[in-house]
């Protein structure tokens, strides 16, 4: 139990000897510190219940409180609201506590097993800025479930099942017809055939090949005709297939590591659809497949929808798998081999549609235990400075690898701390600009859209990820510089300190937000007031030539604190510190 759930505890005890029943404690932190730390509301409701002045209850429960060290500066205001501080002992106490063990201020969640499904990325097409919020996104809510106590794991789920590698095969075939996985006859081990291409040659390969299609019916036909075939695994497609997987699979890794974002399995909708003919039966089995046109489908609809739902698309009429089905067949793949308490979507908002139908088709197919929560964590986008999706400068999707690389030139510019060598550089570089993209796209609640600014979130100062870096590397070599072995906080001079520790106190408050909302914009901002109070302190005190010992060593202990927060708050976020910059 967190040492804040404590304090609420040992309040509702104090209100039981004054003789008053609370179920949840109704207290706030004030807005107006200099009357109390906190207040709480808890006389007016009890008022109704006990038919009592609002105003006598809260007497009683001041005299109790009066009784317990913990606290001080009581005082009642209007009707009944009960004004507290914390004493000083009491604050001391609750530093000590933390700088022995952070988790002591921690509430653990149930150990639920989670499955997060935040990659997307798809084979033989560059990372794109929409694939970034979901690593982002996901990679922190699966760091920050774990160190809540769930059991959360990723999966990449790459998209590697669709029409765009038939267009890819086909553009191959046409530039290197005399390949051996296009031929029929070729008896020889397909592994020891040499494909001449290379993930660059993939990322140029599928643009061209798309606008072919478009303009060429015949094309089209035989790239269509090209995804059944390998769909179907026929000898030779379904070879030049893996490889091509395997040859963007190794790059799509590089790009995720680069994020520090990293999946425990890596399975993409081909691998899932092992499970397709099991799905298959389940429906028959249940008669909920419709024949239409041609094609099956699953109707999802109820009476209770206002807005149009329609059919799952699960057999295209040509024999394909649509997306909605590499979806549901992969519930199916999960629900066998790990069966989830729960599964979390973290794609885009605009897919929502499709996950309501998937979700629903799952029910109605009973692939999933009924108590198996299914859940589309969506986002919003993020926008260029026209307020539209952000885009290169002519206008095209911006690949992920162009956006890191925009915003490293920026933060490149600015790392002129001189004992940084140029042969450290780049990647001290790199880490910062890493920093700065994830904190900008974790800092708005997830479903908001947001401006990208490059220069503004690769600033030093401001709410920004080099700022917290910066910050959090001065508390680490001021730690490094004051070489006490034992750290303990024995006393506390200003009001700043105060505040400070009142911050801590409401870490539990803020992870539970987080974990609530499956956003993490609420750690992103207590990290920037935790930063900017403390950094505030630093500048009004001159913590290492301070001469009285005592406070000198509290202050180191308060920054070690502070410093262990921040520490884990970024490592919650999926960011990296590095060690100097
Ligand atoms: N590959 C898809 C895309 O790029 C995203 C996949 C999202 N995850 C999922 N389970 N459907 O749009």
């Amino acid at each position: 139990m967190s040492i804040l759930k404590e304090l609420e505890l040992e309040i509702k005890n104090i209100v039981k000897k004054a003789g008053y029943e609370v179920d949840i404690l109704a207290m706030e932190e004030s807005n107006r510190k200099d009357l109390g730390e906190y207040q709480l509301n808890d006389a007016m409701q009890l008022a109704k219940t006990y038919h009592e002045n609002p105003r006598s209850i809260a007497e009683k429960i001041k005299t109790e409180l009066e009784k317990n060290p913990h606290f001080e500066n009581i005082n009642i205001a209007g009707p009944g609201f009960i004004n507290i501080s914390l004493s000083d002992e009491y604050i001391v106490e609750i530093l000590n506590r933390m700088n022995q063990d952070i988790f002591s201020n921690i509430d653990k969640k149930e150990p639920k097993k989670v499955i997060i499904d935040y990659g997307g990325a798809n084979v033989a097409k560059a990372l794109h800025v929409g694939h970034l919020r979901s690593a982002n996104i996901g990679e922190a809510l699966k760091r920050l479930a774990n160190l809540l106590g769930y059991k959360a794991i990723g999966d990449a789920h790459l998209g590697d099942y669709g029409r765009p590698l038939g267009l890819v095969i086909k553009e191959i075939k046409d530039m290197y017809p005399d390949l051996p996985f296009f031929n029929d006859n070729y008896q020889g081990d397909y592994k020891e055939v040499e494909l001449p291409i290379t993930n660059a040659d993939l990322e140029r390969i599928y643009p061209l090949a798309s606008i072919k299609a478009k303009e060429d019916e015949t094309y089209l036909e035989e790239a269509r005709e090209i995804t059944l075939k390998f769909q179907q695994k026929e000898r030779g497609y379904y070879d030049i297939f893996k490889r091509i997987v395997e040859i963007s699979k190794e790059d799509i890794k590089k790009t995720y590591d680069e994020l520090n974002v990293y999946f425990e399995i890596w399975n993409g909708e081909s691998d899932e659809m092992e499970y397709f003919e099991e799905l298959q039966k389940k429906c028959e089995e249940l008669n909920v497949l419709v024949d239409s046109e041609g094609a099956k489908i699953i109707e999802v609809a109820t009476e209770e929808d206002k807005a149009p739902m329609p059919p799952l698309m699960f057999l295209k009429s040509n024999g394909s798998i649509s997306y909605d089905t590499t979806d549901l067949v992969t519930i199916l793949e999960r629900e066998k081999t790990r069966k989830p308490d729960e599964i979390w979507y973290v794609v885009d908002d605009r897919q929502s549609l499709h996950f309501d139908q998937v979700f629903r088709a799952s029910r109605k197919s009973k692939i999933v235990r009924d108590s198996t929560i299914l859940e589309h964590v969506g986002f919003g986008t993020m926008n260029g400075k026209d307020g539209k999706p952000f885009k290169t400068r002519d206008g095209g999707v911006m690949k992920l690898k162009d956006l890191i690389n925009l915003v490293y030139e920026e933060t490149y510019k600015k790392i002129t701390n001189e004992s940084i060598t140029e042969a450290e550089k780049p990647k001290i570089a790199k880490q910062v600009a890493i920093a700065a993209l994830k904190y900008a796209d974790l800092l708005p609640y997830r479903l908001t859209d947001y401006i990208f600014e490059v220069e503004k979130f690769s600033d030093l100062e401001g709410k920004t990820g080099p700022y917290l870096l910066y910050s959090t590397i001065r508390m680490k070599s001021l730690l490094k510089k004051s070489n006490e072995t034992e750290r303990k906080v024995s006393k506390l001079k200003g009001s700043i300190e105060k505040e400070i520790a009142l911050t801590l106190l409401n870490l539990p408050v803020i992870l539970n937000k987080s974990i609530d909302t499956k956003s993490l914009n609420e750690i992103a901002e207590y990290l920037y007031k935790l930063t900017s109070l403390y950094n505030k302190f630093y500048a009004d005190n001159k913590i290492i030539t301070e001469e009285d010992e005592e406070l000198k060593l509290s202050w180191i202990t308060l920054t070690d604190i502070v410093c262990k927060v921040n520490l884990l708050l970024l490592d919650a976020l999926g960011i990296v510190v590095p060690d100097k910059m």
